[in-house]
């Protein structure tokens, strides 16, 4: 019997989404206002879930202490009050989309969980707009 527990988390950041390669008009056309070469801000809402079984010994699926911590290390210290595209060496390169964000967040937490969780990442960039991935 697997159950899903979840921890909710937030973290505010500046970013602009601009391919060198293509034209101001051509990121213009494509990113829209995300492509204002003086950045702009987001306040990022995180859910991170985990799916396995209870513990018998604990009642718990995983201690949400331990998962507020390592959400903590891990995204918040990393990504809380940057510039992605200035202050995160993964987004030197690539495009610091709610897509990307998203599959960066995945990768720095699933080294925590053994393969009897399954992680699940939910990022709202906006309080209509999210991704979610799990792998
Ligand atoms: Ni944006």
């Amino acid at each position: 019997m697997n159950l899903t527990i979840s921890r909710k988390s937030h973290f505010n950041a500046a970013h602009k989404l601009y391919r060198p390669d293509w034209s101001d008009e051509e990121n213009e056309k494509v990113f829209g206002k995300c492509a204002n070469k003086n950045f702009h801000g987001h306040n990022y809402d995180l859910t991170v879930s985990l799916t396995g079984k209870v513990n018998p010994e604990t009642g718990y699926v995983y201690d949400l202490g331990k998962l507020k911590d390592i959400i903590k290390k891990e995204v918040e210290d990393y990504l809380d009050h940057k510039n992605l595209n200035l202050d995160i060496p993964e987004f030197k390169n690539l495009n610091p989309t709610a897509e990307n964000i998203t599959i960066l967040i995945y990768d720095r937490l699933i080294k925590y969980f053994k393969s009897d969780y399954k992680l699940k990442i939910t990022l709202f960039e906006t309080p209509r707009n999210f991704v979610e991935y799990s792998g």
